[in-house]
């Protein structure tokens, strides 16, 4: 079949246009999504878009400014940082007496990422205006889940033209094929199109016999590696009944982990926390923007807590459900004591970095376990088998000094290797490396009961 050049140049237009299209839209959506994340990350704890809170309501603020008088980028020096904008600007000056309390200092941030907030910002409905005659926080709320379509129904509409890209991709093409086929008609139409067939296979039998061959390989390849796989769900994240966020207690809280996860150190599961023990801060602490109000409310349907007066326990409470999220078989033994405290191994190892964890936990692809510092680079997928006995060929009794215990235990069972059977021992002892499996940590016994 022949595609004169000017077809193709039309295809490759049509691409070409679709392909901007998309990196603009693409360009758009990630702006907006850059001045929601970073909104949401360092403003929201003391602004809102339309309401008063620790700090004023920020919507169409700069056009407050420009109406005020300020002088031109004063605004973004403000965000920078205040009190060089009230040195500098006596309409900041005037900004800086709103509140006794300081806003914080943001060095780090961009003037084009101050602005994508500020944008942001701007985009958002007034949630008074939009619910009309139901102020406080219930008009929040719902102006919030509004807000939420509205983001949502963007990726809808991103869908809608990649799919009309698609098809009009593919239309062309059949247009293209059906013009190759009506000229192919003309030239011979004696013969059927399995003698065609026949004739090209048999004249190309020698690299279609390859072929054949390389796929068959391949299918059975991915077969085996697909069968190591079968139940792994790298980046499994269950729903929770509570969005319970790790880098708010853990990260900027600083709570150790051992805290709720008690028994990590002294058996074999690590154990989640009881409602008691959220509920040792939670009594005071019910959440300053709508959204936390809304998760720390149930919070204290489970507790049975009564917010009225000062709180008290009404006595009706019921456990929180949480979802298990790591998830090993029952035929295999794993102990947490054994590696944290034994093996001296970092919960990041294995779970990642919790303090970052703005969700509820999932189980961390081993790719991302890879790039935090630290950690030793594993390649098998988390939680399989391989990745259990991967990291035991690699890693170290101890690193360093043999004893991570300081009693001398490894110390001494070194010195009996060396000394009782040298030869059997030196090939991985010459390297002074010990590794779990050395010990046993392949043993099938170790890991399956
Ligand atoms: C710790 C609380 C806090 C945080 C976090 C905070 N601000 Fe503020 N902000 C304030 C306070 C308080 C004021 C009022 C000025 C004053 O009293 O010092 C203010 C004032 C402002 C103003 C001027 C408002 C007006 O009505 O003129 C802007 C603009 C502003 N903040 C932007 C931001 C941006 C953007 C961020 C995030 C990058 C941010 N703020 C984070 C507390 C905060
Ligand atoms: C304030 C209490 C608290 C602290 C502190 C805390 N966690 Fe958690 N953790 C929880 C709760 C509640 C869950 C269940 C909700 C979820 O899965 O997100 C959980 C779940 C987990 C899970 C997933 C459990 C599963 O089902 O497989 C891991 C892993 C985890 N935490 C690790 C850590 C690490 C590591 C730290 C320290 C950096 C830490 N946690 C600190 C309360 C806490
Ligand atoms: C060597 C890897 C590894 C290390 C290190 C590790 N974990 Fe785990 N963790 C696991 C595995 C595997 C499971 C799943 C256990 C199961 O299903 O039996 C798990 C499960 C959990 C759970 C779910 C509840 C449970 O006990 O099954 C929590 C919570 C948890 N880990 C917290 C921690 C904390 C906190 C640390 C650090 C003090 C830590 N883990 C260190 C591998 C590890
Ligand atoms: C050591 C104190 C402490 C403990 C224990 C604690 N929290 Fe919190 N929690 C906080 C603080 C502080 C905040 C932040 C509130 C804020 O920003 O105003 C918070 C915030 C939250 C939020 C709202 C987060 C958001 O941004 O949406 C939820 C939900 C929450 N906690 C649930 C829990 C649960 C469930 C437990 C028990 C497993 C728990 N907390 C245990 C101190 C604690
Ligand atoms: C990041 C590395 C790492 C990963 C991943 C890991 N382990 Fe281990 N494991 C260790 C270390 C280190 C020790 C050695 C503790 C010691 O010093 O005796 C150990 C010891 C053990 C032991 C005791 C071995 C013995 O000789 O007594 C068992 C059983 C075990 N691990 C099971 C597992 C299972 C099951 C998994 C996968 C779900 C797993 N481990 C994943 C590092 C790891
Ligand atoms: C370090 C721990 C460890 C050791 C040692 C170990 N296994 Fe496993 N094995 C596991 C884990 C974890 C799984 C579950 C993997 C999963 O769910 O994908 C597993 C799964 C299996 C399965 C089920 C098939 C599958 O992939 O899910 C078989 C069969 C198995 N192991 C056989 C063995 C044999 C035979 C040995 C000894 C040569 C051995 N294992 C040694 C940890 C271990």
């Amino acid at each position: 079949m022949k595609i004169s050049i000017n077809q193709m140049f039309r295809s490759i237009k049509t691409w070409g246009f679709g392909a901007t299209t998309m990196l603009f839209l693409a360009g758009t959506f990630n702006a907006n999504a850059q001045g929601e994340a970073l909104f949401k990350a360092k403003c929201a704890t003391c602004h809102q878009p339309h309401k008063n809170g620790t700090g004023p309501k920020l919507f169409e603020v700069r056009k407050k400014w420009d109406a005020g008088g300020a002088k031109a980028g004063s605004i973004i020096q403000w965000v920078n940082n205040w009190q060089a904008a009230a040195a500098a600007d006596p309409y900041a000056q005037t900004v800086s007496t709103w509140a006794p309390s300081a806003m914080n200092v943001f060095p780090e941030l961009k003037e084009a990422e101050i602005v994508s907030i500020l944008d942001y910002v701007d985009a958002q409905a007034d949630p008074a205006a939009a619910v009309a005659g139901a102020p406080g926080a219930e008009g929040a709320v719902v102006g919030e889940e509004l807000e939420e379509e509205g983001s949502s129904t963007w990726i809808w509409v991103m869908l809608g033209l990649i799919f009309a890209i698609i098809i009009a991709a593919v239309s062309g093409v059949r247009r293209q094929l059906k013009s190759a086929l009506n000229e192919s008609d003309d030239s011979d139409n004696s013969r059927s199109y399995f003698e065609e067939f026949k004739e090209w296979h048999w004249k190309n039998k020698k690299p279609l016999g390859v072929v054949f061959v390389a796929t068959a390989i391949a299918l059975i390849v991915t077969g085996f590696q697909g069968l190591g796989n079968i139940g792994v769900v790298e980046a499994y994240q269950p729903s929770q009944p509570i969005a319970f966020p790790h880098d708010i207690h853990t990260g900027v809280n600083g709570i150790d982990c051992k805290y709720c996860h008690n028994s990590v150190t002294k058996s074999k599961s690590a154990g989640l926390p009881t409602v008691n023990v959220c509920m040792n801060c939670h009594k005071q602490v019910n959440g300053r923007t709508p959204a936390q109000q809304e998760q720390i409310a149930k919070l204290y349907t489970a507790a049975g807590w009564s917010t009225e007066g000062s709180g008290s326990y009404t006595g009706k409470s019921m456990p929180i459900k949480w979802n298990k999220v790591h998830v090993l078989p029952d035929h295999v033994y794993f102990n947490h004591s054994q590696h944290v405290v034994v093996g001296q191994v970092d919960c990041k190892q294995c779970h990642g970095d919790m303090t970052k964890q703005k969700e509820t936990a999932r189980v961390v692809p081993v790719s991302d376990l890879n790039k935090i510092e630290g950690n030793i680079a594993l390649t098998k997928p988390t939680l399989t088998m391989g990745w259990c006995i991967e990291c035991h060929a690699e890693k170290e009794i101890a690193a360093g000094p043999l004893d991570t215990k300081k009693d001398g235990y490894y110390d001494e069972i070194h010195r009996r290797l060396m000394n009782n059977d040298k030869k059997l021992y030196s090939s991985y002892l010459e390297d002074g490396k010990v590794t779990v499996k050395e010990l046993g940590g392949w043993e099938c016994a170790k890991c399956h009961y």
